[in-house]
């Protein structure tokens, strides 16, 4: 049995990650987690009673805190998904993001070097840093041509996506420099169940739900590249016990799609499954609202590398996943009213006009 340390297990993907290694009786999962607003252990629900799982609420940040960890439960892997990770949030509010993705990234590299430069020379051979990032810290890709490799430079955005760069340096650094046997990942935009609703497509079907407005930043046409959750849940399962150490792999769903096209195919879903009153669309709601400071325009990601090498693709297309993702939110009420009543009501974040 392998022991599979997760931080961040309580947000979006580090819950769906947790579900799918949990399932597995070969492995045990231990989860770190601040709780921050956007971690909620209600998405740990269907594992929480299994007794491989094991949850701890702290800070990767804490350095005493996470060297006691790591004795304890002597993890063979560490995944590490804990981060600040809406972009919006970090045009508004910096300084998290900086103390998280970068200085907690940081001590957790260092925790985790002490912890296996004692490891013998067995669990060595085994032992890898699984560092989860973004396809965001690659910049923008004009409209027409051109996709995110490996070999892509870094060049990011936004203070989210430099914090992400600025922590894959870190764990590339500490792989050249100190052996840290690591491997990095960077993913394009995930959608599913469990994602807070301040990110694009869950705050469009709940504000749909609502009868409210449904806010499309500038002119709706910078385009995305989407992927199912739990396509990436197994891509990075993939990479974090298979993939070759000192490598990164770029993961996506050759999905890509205009904000406009998403924001109308939930409209067409919801016109389905939950038609309005009076014979109207949802599309009616669509608005659209100042853009977001400093947008990339285009992402698109090769994943030829991670197919080539460890044979992953992705299962569901945008249609099937997207629909799926809808049917979750019309029948898992009980696990976003609390978030919309509590955690965040769909105000506009991330905009630098005063209002
Ligand atoms: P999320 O915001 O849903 O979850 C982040 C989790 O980390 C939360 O449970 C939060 O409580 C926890 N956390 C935050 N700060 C912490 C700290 N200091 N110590 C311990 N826990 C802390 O994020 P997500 O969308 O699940 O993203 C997970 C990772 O994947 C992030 O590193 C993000 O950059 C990366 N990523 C996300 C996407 C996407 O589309 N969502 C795509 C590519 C990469
Ligand atoms: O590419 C990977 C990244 O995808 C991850 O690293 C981030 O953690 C994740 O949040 C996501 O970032 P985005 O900024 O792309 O996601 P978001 O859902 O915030 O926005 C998606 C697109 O939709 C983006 O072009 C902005 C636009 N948008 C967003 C919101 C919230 C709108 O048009 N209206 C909105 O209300």
């Amino acid at each position: 049995m392998s022991c599979i340390l997760v931080t961040g297990g309580a947000g979006f993907i580090g819950s769906a990650v947790c579900r799918l290694i949990s399932s597995d009786d070969n492995h045990s999962v231990v989860v770190v987690d601040k709780l921050t607003y956007a971690g909620s252990t209600s998405s740990l629900e269907p594992v929480a009673g299994n007794a491989n799982f094991t949850f701890i609420r702290d800070d990767i940040g804490n350095r005493p805190a996470m060297s006691n960890i790591l004795q304890e439960h002597q993890p063979d892997v560490i995944m590490n998904l804990a981060a600040e990770s809406h972009v919006d949030r970090s045009i508004d509010g910096p300084s998290e993001f900086i103390n998280t993705n970068i200085v907690g990234t940081f001590s957790l590299l260092e925790a985790s070097r002490d912890y296996f430069e004692q490891l013998p020379d067995d669990r060595k051979e085994r032992f890898r840093f699984h560092h989860i990032s973004t396809d965001e810290v690659f910049g923008q890709l004009p409209l027409e041509g051109g996709k995110f490799t490996e070999e892509t430079a870094y060049a990011p955005s936004s203070p989210y996506s430099a914090s992400k760069a600025a922590s894959d340096h870190l764990v590339m650094a500490w792989h050249h420099t100190y052996g840290l046997p690591i491997v990095l990942s960077n993913c394009s935009n995930n959608y599913g169940p469990y994602h807070f609703p301040e990110k694009l497509i869950p705050l469009v079907i709940l504000n749909a739900v609502h009868e409210k407005e449904l806010p499309v930043y500038g002119t709706g046409a910078n385009v995305r590249d989407w992927l199912y959750v739990d396509d990436h849940a197994r891509a990075l399962v993939e990479i974090a016990l298979r993939g070759r150490t000192g490598q990164s792999y770029n993961v996506g769903g050759d999905a890509e799609r205009t904000n406009l096209q998403v924001v109308e195919g939930i409209c067409s879903i919801l016109d389905r499954l939950k038609p309005r009153k009076g014979n109207k669309s949802y599309r009616d709601l669509i608005t659209f609202v100042a853009d977001r400071p400093g947008h990339d325009l285009r992402y698109a990601i090769d994943a030829s590398k991670i197919t080539g090498e460890l044979g992953w693709r992705p299962l569901e297309t945008f249609e099937s996943g997207l629909e799926k993702t809808i049917d979750w939110y019309l029948e898992n009420k009980s696990w976003w009213q609390p978030i919309r009543e509590n955690n965040y009501r769909g105000q506009r974040l991330g905009s630098l006009e005063k209002v």
